[in-house]
């Protein structure tokens, strides 16, 4: 089990309450597959996603982007047991969508860049310790079924 201190779960909390999902998820779901390009044949029933200005304008990408984070509000919640709340999410992902888990990872790291641009200094080195913490549990809880 991962050991959260108490100022760990302060600063997750904190920077959680100033999270628009609404803003954030779309934001974070489009860099991925504007960074990462493979990652669109994952999406090929959100239309079109031919050219940056497409994806950003995708309301598929922007309605999924909010899903993924209101997804991630659960570990949020429930931080001393983030593996079992992801256990079907990790199913689902690996026996149904059959996505690549190192795309966890690619998520994850766009997830961090686009609240670095939105937060700016206020995002110092240890909320982003803490932060990348957290979403590297999510990450490993994500793949847990995967074997
Ligand atoms: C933090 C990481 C992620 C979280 C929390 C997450 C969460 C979710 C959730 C909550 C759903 C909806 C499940 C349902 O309908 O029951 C979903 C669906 C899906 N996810 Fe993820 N996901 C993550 C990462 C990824 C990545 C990296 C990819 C691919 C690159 C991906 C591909 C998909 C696809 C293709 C669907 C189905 C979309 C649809 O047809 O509407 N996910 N995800």
């Amino acid at each position: 089990m991962v050991f959260w201190s108490q100022s760990e779960r302060s600063a997750i909390a904190d920077l959680w309450d100033k999270i628009d999902v609404d803003e954030i998820g779309p934001q974070a779901l489009a860099r991925v597959l504007i960074v990462y390009p493979w990652t669109q044949r994952y999406f090929d029933k959100f239309g079109n996603l031919n050219s940056v200005a497409a994806i950003l304008g995708n309301p598929k990408v922007a309605a999924h982007g909010k899903v993924v984070l209101n997804a991630l509000h659960n570990a949020v919640q429930n931080l001393d047991n983030i593996k079992a709340t992801y256990s079907k999410l990790s199913q689902l992902h690996c026996e149904i969508l059959n996505v690549d888990p190192d795309n966890f990872r690619l998520l994850a790291d766009c997830l961090t860049i686009v609240i670095a641009t939105k937060f700016g200094a206020a995002f110092t080195p240890e909320i982003q310790a803490t932060w990348q913490k957290f979403l590297a549990v999510v990450v490993a809880a994500l793949s847990s079924r995967y074997f």
